[in-house]
């Protein structure tokens, strides 16, 4: 069936009703028909619309400055120029254990000019790699594009990087553009509606005014310039982001009125699908684009080529968005401001203007429709629409291998009431099909691979995605849905709190140090939980942490569950479902009934590099472990099921449970 493609992504947008400014807010742009101007300097070059000036260093690629309304430079003019506004990556050599790469900056050795028309400037700053830069640097060419529009109140960036055919391999642990603004001015930071606040000050974290915690970028404010934060903990992983969240965020100054925006309008280009969670702005001020990175995930998200790998991968584009208003207006309108800045974009997206080939336009793109349905045999006889669930395209492999995957590109979307999902402006290409559907576990994928060519619209019809289900549900903890929010998630020790999230309605976990709570509420035993009688958003903690027993040792941790049976089939198999939303360098340990069960029952081995716990996060990577339970362990009348997380060198290690389901002898 072929159908006419939609100009428009039907996605869900996180802010889909932004309320229309009234005009008289808006700085009116009088200039705003001016053209795009170059100049080119010796060691800089300049693109200037007359709303705001970029200059970019010559032949680098570094934005050294920003000039924009009442302020010459909106970027940290105290910093070196090559640490204000610039592309960097991590990378290492092809073995390198663990996650710590070198940074580089990428200096770019030649500037060309692209485009240069009253309409619009597009540059490259570019980087060739030969075979004598071996082991110096990183085997990839990179090619860094600034644009300008006219009328347009900021740029936009994007970059290419490339891996040839006979190149050495090499790994990348980081990619994104990062900006470092004038820290005299941009004072409050947003991330969204109900995650925006006045931000401490850099010197804040320093020796004197600040005490480094258990992670170095975790730090108490003990004695910070602003009084008001006093006693708060700042780290920048507690402005962490989902993916599909990530659309808008940056700074906002009051005097003079300038907001500025990092606008994202599309994830295709970010590792790892829609729930991979990012950095995002922080105390610096800092705005960062994250690309790649192996932050709720380590090891597993490391990009790793080998030797002759080709790969062509283009970053962004991304708009950088500056905006302003009278003076006496409520600055706050500034967020609302880039909001619908935001729409706009994403509107226009896929961009109709950068100049190069790698990035491919509206009609050189296709799309994908379809209907997902779930069909999980015990809860009913009858298929339902997978309602809310994430269905996308990533580069082919196992069911949920999209977690993993940071080569490719990936497009996503949600399903709607009916199931119904249609994805669109996908780049050509060779894709799996994969979903995974709140409420049920597992993950989902279309059997065929899925060929993208330009212009296609491919109707796939209706889809059955039949999750892992033996028998009738007996009982279960929790709810399948990658995350462990619904557990119990304590408050914060009240001496290292972020205000922000104080009785937040749904970051409550975004708190420094909730690992040590555990051992303070359940000081004589471990945790246990009896089916029938406790509440998982009271009784189950959200994260199975280590004990701590001193000052410098942790014990592992067993949490039981208690569960009567009424009859038991000795010779059949019960399957226990343990749905993990997150592990770090744990090995989670089953066993029934006896404590001292050697071996257990079932072990996951050590899992997980995701540091979840210590990131303020509420799950990582998604595991999910099927055990046999045989029934001639199960007893009539009162059963336990033990857990143990058996490594407790750190306070940092655990699991996060995502689900719980014990599942009786098929009955079909
Ligand atoms: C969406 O689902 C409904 C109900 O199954 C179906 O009738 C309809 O054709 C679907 N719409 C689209 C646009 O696919
Ligand atoms: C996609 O897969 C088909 C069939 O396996 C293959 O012929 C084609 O070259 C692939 N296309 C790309 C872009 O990888
Ligand atoms: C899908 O594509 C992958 C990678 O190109 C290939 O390994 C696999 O065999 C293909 N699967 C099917 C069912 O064609
Ligand atoms: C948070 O909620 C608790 C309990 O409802 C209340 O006592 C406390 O005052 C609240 N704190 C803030 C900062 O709103
Ligand atoms: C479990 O506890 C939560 C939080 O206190 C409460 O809202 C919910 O109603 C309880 N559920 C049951 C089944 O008692
Ligand atoms: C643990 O550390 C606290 C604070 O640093 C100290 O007061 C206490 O004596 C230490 N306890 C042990 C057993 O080392
Ligand atoms: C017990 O389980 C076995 C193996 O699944 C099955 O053959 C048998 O019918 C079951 N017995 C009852 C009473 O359900
Ligand atoms: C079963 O466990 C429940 C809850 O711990 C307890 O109240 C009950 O007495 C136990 N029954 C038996 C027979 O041990």
């Amino acid at each position: 069936m072929k159908m006419a493609r939609a100009r428009l992504q039907p996605q869900p947008q996180p802010h889909p009703h932004p309320r229309p400014l009234s005009f008289s807010l808006l700085f009116l742009l009088v200039v705003s028909s001016q053209a795009v101007r170059l100049q080119i300097q010796d060691k800089y070059v300049v693109m200037d619309n007359e709303i705001l000036q970029v200059t970019i260093s010559n032949p680098q690629g570094i934005v050294t400055g920003i000039k924009f309304r009442g302020m010459d430079n909106l970027l940290e003019v105290r910093n070196p120029e090559i640490d204000r506004g610039y592309w960097d990556l991590v990378w290492s050599e092809e073995g390198t254990k663990g996650t710590k790469g070198v940074l580089d900056r990428i200096e770019a050795t030649n500037f060309t000019v692209v485009v240069e028309r009253e309409e619009q400037v597009e540059l490259s700053f570019s980087r060739i790699w030969n075979s004598s830069l071996e082991g110096q640097v990183v085997p990839l060419n990179i090619d860094k594009r600034f644009i300008m529009l006219r009328g347009s109140s900021g740029f936009y960036t994007y970059a290419i990087f490339e891996h040839l055919d006979d190149w050495p391999p090499f790994n990348i642990d980081n990619i994104r553009m990062a900006f470092k603004l004038n820290q005299d001015n941009f004072h409050y930071m947003a991330i969204a509606d109900d995650r925006q606040r006045f931000m401490p000050l850099p010197e804040d974290r320093l020796p004197e005014r600040g005490q480094e915690l258990a992670y170095p970028e975790a730090v108490l404010l003990v004695n910070p310039v602003e009084p008001e934060f006093k006693g708060e903990v700042d780290d920048k992983y507690e402005y962490s982001c989902r993916s599909q969240d990530i659309w808008v965020h940056g700074w906002i100054s009051n005097n003079p009125s300038v907001g500025f925006w990092q606008i994202s309008p599309s994830m295709e280009s970010r590792s790892a699908g829609p729930l991979k969670q990012f950095l995002t702005s922080h105390v610096g001020p800092t705005t960062l684009a994250l690309f790649h990175s192996v932050h709720y995930s380590g090891e597993d998200l490391v990009l790793r080529f080998k030797k002759g790998e080709p790969w062509k991968k283009v970053f962004g584009p991304i708009f950088i968005y500056v905006n302003s208003f009278l003076e006496g207006d409520d600055p706050l309108q500034l967020w609302k401001d880039a909001k619908q800045q935001m729409m706009n974009q994403v509107q226009n997206w896929p961009y109709d203007f950068p100049a190069s080939e790698d990035f491919p336009k509206f009609e050189q793109r296709g799309s994908v429709s379809g209907r997902l349905l779930v069909q999980d045999r015990c809860a009913s006889h009858e298929s339902k629409p997978a309602y809310g669930a994430h269905v996308g395209l990533a580069l082919p492999g196992e069911a949920g291998s999209w977690q993993r995957e940071c080569k490719g590109y990936q497009f996503w979307t949600r399903a709607d009431e009916n199931g119904n999902f249609s994805i669109n402006n996908i780049r050509t290409g060779n894709y799996s099909l994969y979903a995974t559907v709140p409420g049920f576990i597992g993950d989902y994928r279309y059997d065929a691979n899925i060929t993208i060519t330009e212009n296609c619209n491919i109707e796939l019809g209706d889809l059955v995605y039949e999750p892992p289900r033996d028998g009738p549900t007996l009982w279960e903890i929790g709810i399948p849905d990658r995350s462990a929010a619904e557990f119990f998630v304590p408050d914060p020790n009240p001496k290292y709190i972020n205000k922000l999230y104080v009785n937040h309605s749904d970051s409550r976990y975004r708190q420094y140090g909730l690992w040590e709570r555990y051992a303070e509420l359940y000081p004589d035993g471990d945790l246990t939980y009896t089916v029938d009688h406790s509440n998982y958003s009271k009784d189950w903690f959200f994260a199975q942490v280590t004990r701590k027993k001193d000052n410098v040792t942790y014990e592992a941790t067993t949490w039981q569950i208690i569960f009567k049976l009424d009859n038991v089939n000795t010779s059949a198999t019960y399957k226990l479902r343990l749905a993990l939303a997150s592990a770090h360098a744990s090995n989670l340990q089953v066993r029934i009934n006896d404590p001292l069960l050697k071996p257990a029952l079932f072990s996951t081995g050590i899992i997980g590099k995701e540091n979840t716990i210590a990131r303020h996060g509420i799950y990582g990577l998604y595991w999910l472990f099927n055990v046999d339970l045989p029934g001639a362990q199960l007893l009539q009348g009162n059963n336990t099921i033990l857990l143990t997380q058996t490594q407790s060198t750190t306070a940092f290690q655990g699991i996060m449970y995502d689900y719980i389901r014990l599942e009786g002898p098929p009955d079909f």
